[in-house]
């Protein structure tokens, strides 16, 4: 039987999955990374340790395993991370990471003088801070002797698959946060690289995310004649991983960001650029909302100031007649926001706090601020005449049932939980699936693996309850936010 490896490149940890051909996941592997947060609201990642932890479960996953029965591998990474190597192919300096804000000046340079309009013309996109183009800007001004050095971009997953076998590719959905991208024609943007001032030469070589673009090298531990395919972002190799491809499907992921994806067959610009329009894992587009933290907020208020890692345990006191009638708001900015307010000096607020306010109430805070934030997102999408009903749910976040029930309440929509919750992992292996021809396309196999297990409706009582909880929490960002530009001053 043939074997494929699928790569979940995260925030936090490498997760590793080895599948057969039929889709049963045979065994899964991950090993933690850390986070640097250099500043406050920057974010960095050294790319050495995602290559050392992959390896390292590489390692693990294949104990026991026949290495000639691995077919291809596949990675889904987070996206946007800038990695710069020099002409040896070293690493210039840490990546600087998807929720960095620390380009505030580049944003507002590209949205305000290059304009947003131009901008959504090169590249069907306007320029938020996470996004790469605005760090490489962000380098040429702050660090002019490592951007001096630049032989080759590229973004996280495509490092490891640089590592696994020397190719410099890059796949369409990723690039698509490049912001170098026209992503209409699935080409590089030639007046983006003048505009950013690098040369197509330092650009990887583009491929479909089912591609293959090489084999592994001789020094990763594998025959030679394993096949890697170009992979993609980690929203839209979730989203492959939850059959969330062709048209007008929707995928949420609560993890360490929380996303909104509606897979389309045609190329669509919302225009506001409030979501993100890029290309799609199975050959098509999408359009995409994105909290920046989402998973990572219940992860920061449990580990951080609970000083527990009983996340379950927090949530048992929470009953179903409380959903709806908290008195306590979180806004979920800790990392600032992207979707929709664009704002990298929003910070997190609890609000509405009484004596009688308990521990509890700050959890299902918590788990409905992110809630509400991704209930933003959709609100855009059904200004765009966008009709969603139903949604897959994956994610750290979607294994917890009081949360998939807020979901489905705060948005007024069907929750689909699917059999296999490694969203990008599995789609990875997906990819390496159809790369390697055992799938005719990325359709296909979505049809053939991706099963649905259980289906949280919402509740027309808690559902009435929260359109006016909503009401209140839209009121709060606009309250606060010239009171978070004072606040993030010197
Ligand atoms: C998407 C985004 C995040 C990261 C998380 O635009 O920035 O979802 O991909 O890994």
């Amino acid at each position: 039987m043939g074997f494929y490896i699928g790569i979940d490149l995260g925030t936090s940890s490498a997760k590793l999955l080895l599948a057969d051909g039929q889709g049963k996941i045979h065994k899964t592997v991950s090993r933690d990374y850390p986070l640097i947060f250099p500043r406050p609201g920057w974010a960095e990642q050294h790319p050495g340790d995602w290559w050392e932890a992959v390896k390292s479960a590489l390692a693990e996953l294949l104990q026991g395993v026949d290495a000639a029965s691995i077919c291809g591998i596949g990675c889904g990474g987070q996206m946007h991370g800038l990695v710069v190597l020099d002409e040896k192919d070293q690493v210039i300096r840490p990546a600087i990471l998807w929720n960095d804000g620390r380009t505030a000046a580049e944003v507002e340079y590209l949205n305000g003088v290059i304009g947003k309009e131009r901008l959504s013309g090169m590249t069907a996109n306007i320029a938020f801070a996470g996004f790469t183009a605005p760090k490489i800007l962000w380098m040429k001004k702050h660090e002019p002797e490592n951007f001096a050095r630049i032989k080759k971009i590229m973004l996280p997953k495509d490092y490891i698959n640089f590592m696994l076998t020397g190719v410099h590719a890059c796949d369409y959905s990723d690039a698509s946060g490049i912001l170098l991208l026209d992503v209409e024609k699935k080409c590089w943007s030639k007046e983006m690289m003048e505009i950013c001032g690098v040369t197509e030469a330092q650009m990887p070589k583009l491929f479909e995310s089912y591609e293959v673009i090489g084999t592994v090298k001789a020094d990763v531990g594998l025959p030679g004649t394993v096949q890697v395919v170009a992979g993609a972002g980690d929203n839209a190799a979730a989203a492959v991983g939850t059959g969330t491809v062709g048209d007008g499907n929707c995928n949420i992921s609560l993890g360490t960001s929380g996303t909104i994806f509606i897979s389309s067959e045609k190329f669509g610009v919302d225009p506001h650029n409030a979501l993100h329009s890029f290309a799609h894992a199975d050959g098509h587009y999408h359009l995409m909302g994105v909290v920046l933290s989402a998973a990572s907020c219940n992860k920061w208020f449990c580990e951080e100031i609970l000083k527990t890692g009983d996340f379950a345990g927090e949530q048992k006191d929470i009953s179903e007649d409380h959903l709806g009638r908290n008195r306590l708001f979180f806004l979920p900015y800790l990392m600032g926001e992207r979707s929709p307010i664009n704002d990298t000096d929003a910070r997190g607020v609890f609000a509405g706090m009484s004596m009688d306010t308990t521990r509890a109430d700050f959890i299902q805070a918590v788990l409905e601020g992110v809630a509400f934030a991704m209930r933003d997102s959709l609100e855009v999408a059904k200004k765009l005449g966008i009709e969603i009903t139903r949604s897959k749910l994956c994610g750290g976040g979607a294994k917890s049932p009081l949360w998939r029930k807020i979901m489905a309440n705060v948005l007024g929509i069907a929750i689909d939980i699917p059999q296999t919750e490694e969203g990008p992992g599995y789609g990875g292996a997906m990819l390496a699936m159809v790369g390697c021809g055992a799938y005719e396309s990325v359709e296909n196999c979505a049809r053939a693996l991706v099963k649905t297990v259980d289906t949280v409706l919402p509740d027309p009582e808690i559902t009435a309850r929260y359109e006016k909880q909503y009401q209140k929490f839209s009121a709060i960002y606009p309250a606060m936010k010239d009171t978070f530009k004072r606040m993030m001053q010197e």
